[in-house]
């Protein structure tokens, strides 16, 4: 247990951040990086109970990154609940919190880009919110070389995302390991987003239509259906049951190349984006023989530990055959 007062290290510039890193690491301790957008939840929360098992120092960063979002309205209405946040992270025993402003991330004369090419940004998120992902690899690639951590912690919910992030970390010699966490869920299967929030009662019920549909595709290929298009085709039809859902894809494709499979005959990932009233949502499972984290899984409640959760990865409700 972690005593409430042990408040993180409040970091607020790159600089500050690169210092406080260098430190731990002068004196032999390793440093776990978790980047955020802030209002956390309890998939934010299992990335941060494993970075502190596995490193010896964890620094959460919280910035709502401009550069990512491809709408105006997106960005001012993303959530923000910094002091909510900053009690987690104190609840956690984080021992840093870096909280930049965009001009200390984006100062005047600014104009760098980074661009990870490739399918793996052309297709899916890439193509339906063109520049998102040079927004993410331009924040992500000034988060890592600023934290010069050992590791850094992503989730797999966002698995078009991490692809890019081990793209980028490898191309550009990082150091740093790239470490993709399991998908937290609701109980009734919804996978956890600081977007949720915007969602009413009655859209939050049609946007279980989404898990239910990955789950029907794994039970398709349980099944023995090898027709990656089928299998896609299998999820379409139970999210289409849902009457405002609108849907930008469904696709089942390569986890490393985000090309699309035909026959799911080894690794898969199947992949949904699908907008309700103003909120888009993003969930993803992995199809057939899987690297772990393999499955999604359920968080039901206050009664679950998340720290449980992150060093078993174990599956409370599994819907993918082994
Ligand atoms: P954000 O949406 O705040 O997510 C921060 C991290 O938490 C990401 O790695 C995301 O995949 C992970 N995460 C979100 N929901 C999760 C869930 N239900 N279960 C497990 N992990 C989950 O992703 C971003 O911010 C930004 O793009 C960022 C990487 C910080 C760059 O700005």
């Amino acid at each position: 247990m972690h005593d409430l007062a042990d408040v993180p290290r409040v970091l607020r510039t790159p600089a500050e951040l690169r210092l406080q890193s260098e430190r731990w690491r002068a004196a032999g301790l390793s440093v776990a990086l978790v980047p955020t957008m802030g209002a956390l939840h309890e998939g934010h929360r299992s990335l941060i109970v494993r970075a502190r098992a596995e490193c010896d120092r964890a620094v959460v960063s919280i910035f709502v990154n401009p550069t990512q979002f491809t709408s105006r309205t997106d960005l001012a209405r993303y959530p923000r609940t910094l002091d909510a946040d900053l009690a987690l992270l104190a609840s956690e025993g984080v021992e840093a919190v870096f909280v930049p402003d965009a001009g200390a991330m984006y100062g005047d004369g600014f104009t760098t880009s980074v661009r990870v090419g490739g399918p793996v940004t052309g297709t899916l998120e890439g193509a339906h919110r063109p520049g998102h992902f040079d927004g993410v690899a331009l924040v992500v690639a000034k988060l890592l070389i600023a934290a010069r951590a050992d590791r850094a912690y992503f989730g797999e919910k966002d698995a078009q995302q991490c692809a890019v992030v081990r793209r980028l970390a490898e191309d550009l010699d990082t150091g740093t390991e790239i470490v993709v966490c399991p998908t937290v869920r609701d109980a009734d299967g919804l996978a956890l987003s600081s977007r949720n929030v915007h969602l009413s009662a009655p859209e939050r019920a049609q946007a279980l239509a989404i898990p239910e549909g990955l789950a029907a595709a794994a039970r398709s290929l349980a099944a023995g259906e090898r027709g990656g298009r089928v299998l896609a085709a299998a999820a379409s039809t139970v999210i289409a049951s849902a009457p405002d859902l609108v849907v930008e894809y469904v696709a089942v494709v390569d986890p490393d190349t985000f090309e699309p499979v035909e026959r799911v005959t080894g690794r898969a990932r199947i992949l949904v984006a699908a907008r309700i009233g103003a909120t888009r949502l993003i969930d993803t499972l992995c199809l057939g023989a899987a690297d772990p984290p393999t499955t999604a899984f359920i968080v039901g409640g206050t009664s679950t530990d998340p720290a449980e959760v992150a060093s078993t990865g174990r599956s409370r409700t599994c819907s993918v055959p082994s």
